[in-house]
């Protein structure tokens, strides 16, 4: 038996949720600023900003002192759309779950839960603007507690969305996920999910450098 059991979000579980959402998301930073930091550009900056230093001022420490400083600019380069992406969803979607995605039966909102607490989620709603007049599902906020992880609970949560999503008579499931986040793209590619594109969310994304891959499931019919 799986040693956690995966059910629809209650108004209690909002803390938790909240919690794990900001740590999920934030996570990500990291992995961010690797990808800067393997960008030829970040490299140019690394490697010309102390050399231009130094040749100007003639001073090897204090080219040397520019490079934890570029370092740190390169942090809050990568943190800068991943934050705003957080602050945007916590005002928005995340600050009503119960009115986003459980007032509409095309929405829900599911935790696991181990031992009383709550330490993975996910959510869907309908997609706007989908093409074709298709019924597309998107899938959103997939997270598990960092000492969750590797049990098999994303595969879980996102089999509840596909799950759903068949019930639901939905054509797709739709989801977006940055390119470096090798983790979540196992577990979509692991369950059928494919990569339609690739691609800049927006003009924040692009200025650094932090593509988006957007991946499709086909729900087989149930008919
Ligand atoms: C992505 C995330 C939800 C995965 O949760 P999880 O419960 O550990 O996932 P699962 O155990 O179901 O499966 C993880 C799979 O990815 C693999 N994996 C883990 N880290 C990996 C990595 N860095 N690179 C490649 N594969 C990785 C695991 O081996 C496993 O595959 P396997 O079943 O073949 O062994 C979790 O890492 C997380 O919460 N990350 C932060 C938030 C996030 O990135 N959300 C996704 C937004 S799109």
């Amino acid at each position: 038996m799986a040693p956690y059991h995966i059910r629809k979000y209650q108004d209690q579980d909002r803390e938790a949720v909240i919690d794990m959402f900001i740590k999920g998301t934030l996570y990500l930073v990291s992995f961010g600023f690797f990808h800067q930091l393997k960008q030829p550009r970040s490299f140019l900056l690394l490697l010309g900003g102390p050399g231009a230093l130094f040749l100007g001022s003639g001073s090897l420490l204090l080219s040397l002192l520019a490079l934890p400083g570029l370092l740190a600019f390169l942090w809050l380069v990568a943190r800068y759309p991943i934050k705003n992406y957080l602050d945007h969803a916590l005002r928005t979607d995340m600050s009503d779950i119960r009115k986003f995605y459980l007032n509409d039966r095309g929405s829900c909102f599911w935790v696991a839960e181990k031992e009383g607490q709550v330490v993975g989620m996910v959510c869907a709603c309908p997609q706007k603007m989908a093409p074709g007049g298709q019924k597309r599902l998107e899938l959103l906020h997939l997270s598990v507690r960092q000492e969750h992880r590797g049990q098999g609970m994303a595969k879980s949560l996102t089999q509840t969305v596909l799950q759903f999503a068949q019930d639901q008579g939905y054509d797709a499931v739709v989801l977006s996920t940055l390119s470096f986040n090798n983790a979540a793209q196992r577990v979509y590619e692991q369950l059928g999910f494919w990569k339609a594109r690739e691609a800049f969310d927006s003009l924040k994304w692009r200025v650094t450098g932090m593509t988006f891959f957007y991946y499709e499931y086909s729900v087989p019919s149930s008919h």
